[in-house]
C-alpha cells in the first residue's frame, strides 16, 4: 500500500480556511459597498455593471464576488451574481465581519509582533476607529436594539437629557433625540476619528442644536456643568473598558458623582464566555475575546458584571440577555 494517503477532507478544509480569511474581508467590503443590500433587494448583480456604476476596479470587484462565492455567500454565473446558500445568515451578521477584518484587521495581521512581551508597551497595536464605529452602528442596531428599546419603553419617566458614553457613530443619540421630542443628547467619546464621524452624522440629521459630542475618557470622568442636566445615561459596547474590577467599581461610583441627576443607566455589552468547547464557538466570540486579550483589555464574565453594581453604587433593576452575539446583555441600573 502507498505509505502516503492523501487526506482529501483535510485538504478541502485547509483551502476553506484560507478562502474564509479572504472572504471575511470581502464580506465587510461587500456590505460597505452596497452589494449585500442590492442583492437583498434585487436578487441579482452584474459584476461589471456594479463596478462601473460604483466606480470600482472591475477585476477587484470580480475578485470580491469570487471570494464570496468560495464560501457559498453568492453563486456566480457568467459575471452575474445571485445569493448563495449562506447569503441570508452572512448578510445578517455582515457587520461582525466588517468589525473583524476592516476595524480590527491590523491587530490580527500583526500577531507575532503584538504577542511579544518586549513590544507590548505604548501604542503597540492599531485598529481603525472610524471603521469600528461604522460596524458598531449596525452591531448595535441588530443585536442590542431590541433589548435597548424594551428597556426604554419600561423607563417609567420622561427623560429630558441623555448622555451616551463611548458614543461612537452617534447613532444611539440620534435615535433617542429623534424619537423623544424636546430632549437633548450629549456624547462622551475618546477617539477623535469617531468624534469627527459622529458630528458629521449629527449635522446630516439636522440635530446639531440638540446633540453635542465632547472628547472625554469615561473611565476617569469628572463632573462638568453640562452633566448636571443629564437624567438618563447609556453606554453600549465599551463597559468592559471600565474593568478590572477595582477600576470598574471606581468608575461606576465616579459616574454617579459626575451625573448626579441620572435616574436610569442602560449598560449593554458582550461578556467573556465560560466553558464553550473550542469547536462550538459561535460567531464573534473568538475575535472578541482573543482581540481583547491581545489589547490587554480585561473582559468580565456575566457573573463578574452581576457582582459589581452594588459596590459601584447602582441597583440592578432588570437584565436582558442577548444570545445572538456571543453572551451579551443589557443591564438596567438605577
Ligand atoms: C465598540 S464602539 C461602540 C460605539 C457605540 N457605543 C455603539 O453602540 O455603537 C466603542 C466606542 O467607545 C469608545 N471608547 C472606548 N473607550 C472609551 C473611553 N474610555 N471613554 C470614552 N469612549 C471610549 C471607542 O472609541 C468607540 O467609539
Amino acid at each position: 500500500m502507498n505509505a502516503i494517503v492523501e487526506n482529501t477532507d483535510a485538504k478541502r478544509a485547509t483551502a476553506d480556511i484560507f478562502n474564509s480569511v479572504v472572504a471575511a474581508s470581502a464580506i465587510g467590503a461587500a456590505w460597505e459597498l452596497g452589494a449585500f443590500d442590492e442583492l437583498e433587494k434585487n436578487g441579482t448583480i452584474d459584476s461589471a455593471e456594479f463596478a462601473a456604476r460604483n466606480d470600482l476596479h472591475p477585476a477587484s470587484t470580480n475578485g470580491m464576488f469570487m471570494a464570496l462565492a468560495s464560501v457559498g455567500v453568492v453563486v456566480r454565473r457568467d459575471g452575474v451574481v445571485v445569493p448563495g446558500p449562506n447569503f441570508n445568515e452572512v448578510n445578517q451578521h455582515r457587520s461582525l465581519f466588517h468589525w473583524l477584518s476592516l476595524g480590527s484587521g491590523e491587530l490580527f495581521a500583526k500577531l507575532p509582533s503584538v504577542m511579544r512581551n518586549e513590544n507590548r508597551t505604548g501604542d503597540y497595536y492599531r485598529r481603525d476607529a472610524a471603521a469600528i464605529s461604522y460596524a458598531c452602528r449596525e452591531i448595535s442596531e441588530r443585536y442590542f436594539d431590541p433589548a435597548f428599546w424594551r428597556a426604554m419603553n419600561g423607563l417609567g419617566y420622561d427623560f429630558r437629557s441623555v448622555a451616551d458614553l463611548g458614543s461612537g457613530s452617534g447613532e444611539r443619540l440620534i435615535q433617542l433625540v429623534s424619537r423623544y421630542s424636546g430632549t437633548k443628547g450629549l456624547g462622551v467619546e475618546l477617539a477623535p476619528a469617531a468624534i469627527e464621524m459622529s458630528r458629521a452624522e449629527i449635522a446630516r440629521n439636522g440635530l446639531a442644536e440638540r446633540i453635542t459630542v465632547v472628547q472625554g475618557d469615561a473611565r476617569t470622568i469628572e463632573p462638568r456643568p453640562e452633566f448636571a442636566d443629564v437624567d438618563l445615561l447609556t453606554c453600549f459596547m465599551m463597559g468592559h473598558d471600565f474593568w478590572p474590577r477595582q477600576n470598574c467599581v471606581a468608575t461606576l461610583r465616579a459616574l454617579r458623582e459626575a451625573f448626579p441627576n441620572v435616574r436610569r443607566f442602560l449598560l449593554g455589552d458582550a461578556t467573556r464566555t465560560v466553558g464553550l468547547p473550542d469547536g462550538e464557538l459561535p460567531i464573534f466570540t473568538l475575535g472578541f475575546e482573543f482581540g481583547h486579550d491581545l489589547m490587554d483589555v480585561y473582559l468580565p464574565t456575566l457573573d463578574e458584571w452581576n457582582g459589581v453594581f452594588e459596590e459601584g453604587g447602582w441597583r440592578l433593576v432588570r437584565r436582558h440577555l442577548i444570545t445572538s452575539l456571543s453572551v451579551s446583555v443589557v443591564f438596567e441600573l438605577e
